[in-house]
């Protein structure tokens, strides 16, 4: 993008959280575009993006740690408010010459969780909002802690375990937070990121979904050029709008690719090909894979290795299919937030490593196309909001989200083809009652896992002995926790009744009743 179409920003600088996204999430919530560059990249960042403001985030890292990350020494000195949270807060004091003990040191072991913060003096983060002398709660994550701030800097609230809760240099405006003040569990966190956009950035706080659109498809045409862009669609909401969002920043120089793994739902291929052919126009080629996804299938059972190889066949799938088009320069993909941080380790990027996102992880090395994943950095429901501001309709945007590896990840053990069928009947009936009970819309994701189970049944008067059905139903906001949802038994039977008795190979279903952490939303 040339600068004159650039939107007033806050520069975020990664140094590996595991929240650091949620950061980005406040800053655009207090209506400003914010980029998160990681700390190796963040001068090129600033120079390009030009922003009104920097926060440094926290990090898996210790200050004292010999290597551990530091923030580019040009940022303290180019005249711009700063925020450090956490790490943020720690690498700003040693870098500007305060100190940071590490907190294997005496009797201090650190501060996680829940804790309480007095205000010790007013700050221009605090304005409108915190008075001298209140007390408020704060989310705590650190073991090592500040011990000397740094020259120009006051303390302007503390906590026991922090006496350098909040410390501020208001000349310099910089802050800087021992708390996280961009997780929920700091009930104010996302009114003081909002303060420092605002009142001490002073950015207008007028950005939007509709802008976000707009600087997106400006990227988009700025990384792509002339090339050629191919897109994977798996029926679902990310696929989707980066999809239609790409098509309307490059016309037809995108051509999407749905391929038909057999692991998708019930009718979803036509649905897929309604949508994109007749409604949006877009040239979509589909491709039958079944056989093949199934035949490489056979008798793999470790979740990893299943994922592993749908993810590296889907890029044959692709590679073959840009050949036969002529070639294509880029490969294009939903990938999400979530899906970034559950995949990537340290060195790269945040987090450990959970699962091998198919879109993610999956990516063999030898792939000659570059990525085009213009929802990096947004959680599902800001995808939701981009997708109605794109026109895709409700019933599109509402979808529960499905996975990329689709019903593999819901069939532990071996997967083929007749599990494959059973799972998809038994699946679209559970979600069949669900819309009939007006419930779909309540819950985040649901759906049935045919497990490597057999018990044995009565049903007339013959023994049975078929196949156990979990259920799964959640309620979350952006995939990273989630709580069960709580169908009444009357609910429950009447799906049990109905699977046994019209989906042939289930003959008894159970309810999966645990939360994310410690369980995970899909079952591999
Ligand atoms: P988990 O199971 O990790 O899932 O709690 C969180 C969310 O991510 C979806 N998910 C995936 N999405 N490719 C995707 O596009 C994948 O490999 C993948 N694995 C899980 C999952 O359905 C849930 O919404």
């Amino acid at each position: 993008m040339d600068s004159a179409t650039l939107p007033d920003s806050i520069l975020i600088v990664d140094f590996g959280s595991q929240v650091t996204q949620l950061i980005a999430r406040r800053v655009r919530e207090a209506g400003a575009y914010s980029e998160i560059a990681p700390f190796t990249q963040a001068e090129e960042a600033f120079h390009r993006l030009q922003p009104k403001g920097i926060i440094l985030s926290g990090s898996p890292a210790g200050v004292p740690e010999e290597g551990s990350p530091r923030a580019p020494q040009m940022l303290f000195e180019a005249g711009l408010p700063i925020l450090g949270i956490c790490y943020g807060q720690q690498v700003m004091s040693h870098q500007l010459g305060g100190r940071v003990e590490a907190g294997n040191q005496g009797e201090w072991e650190g501060e996680f969780g829940r804790a309480f913060l007095t205000v010790t003096q007013d700050c221009a983060l605090f304005d409108g909002l915190w008075q001298v002398g209140e007390r408020h709660q704060v989310w705590m994550s650190h073991g090592d802690k500040v011990t000397q701030f740094a020259p120009g800097f006051e303390i302007v609230a503390t906590s026991d375990g922090a006496p350098f809760a909040v410390i501020a240099d208001e000349e310099r405006k910089f802050y800087g937070t021992q708390f996280h003040p961009e997780v929920v569990h700091t009930p104010d966190g996302g009114k003081l990121i909002a303060n420092f956009v605002h009142r001490v950035c002073g950015l207008a706080g007028d950005w939007t979904m509709a802008a976000y659109r707009e600087t997106k498809i400006a990227q988009i045409r700025e990384q792509v050029g002339s090339g050629r862009v191919i897109c994977g669609l798996s029926g679902g909401v990310d696929s989707s709008v980066a999809a239609i969002l790409i098509h309307e920043a490059i016309g037809d120089q995108l051509t999407c690719v749905f391929v038909d793994h057999g692991l998708l739902r019930l009718n979803e291929r036509e649905q897929v090909e309604r949508m994109f052919r007749d409604h949006y126009n877009i040239p979509l080629v589909v491709v039958d894979a079944e056989a093949r996804f199934m035949a490489g299938l056979e008798g793999v059972t470790d979740p990893e290795k299943k994922r592993k190889f749908i993810g590296g066949e889907f890029i044959n799938v692709f590679e073959e299919e840009a050949r036969k088009i002529g070639g294509a320069d880029f490969l294009a993909q939903g990938t999400l937030y979530p899906d970034v941080i559950e995949s990537v380790s340290f060195t790269g990027g945040p987090s450990v490593t959970i699962k091998s996102h198919h879109n993610v992880g999956g990516l063999p090395e030898r792939m000659n196309m570059a990525l085009v994943e213009p929802l990096r950095e947004l959680f599902k429901d800001e995808v939701r909001e981009l997708g109605r501001e794109l026109g895709l309709p409700e019933i599109f945007v509402g979808r529960h989200p499905f996975p990329g590896p689709g019903l593999a990840i819901r069939i532990p053990g071996a997967v083929d083809k007749e599990r494959c069928d059973i799972l998809r009947k038994a699946d679209a009936v559970y979600l069949e009652e669900i819309r009939n009970a007006g419930l779909y819309d309540a819950i985040w994701q649901a759906f049935a896992v045919l497990l490597p189970v057999r018990t044995v049944g009565v049903m007339g008067d013959y023994r049975t002995y078929d196949h156990v059905l979990a259920l799964r139903a959640v309620t979350s906001t952006d995939g990273m926790t989630a709580d069960v949802y709580p169908f009444d038994s009357a609910f429950l039977s009447r799906v049990a009744t109905r699977i046994v008795n019209e989906v042939k190979g289930v003959n008894r279903v159970v309810y999966d009743y645990t939360s994310k952490p410690p369980g995970t939303i899909e079952w591999e």
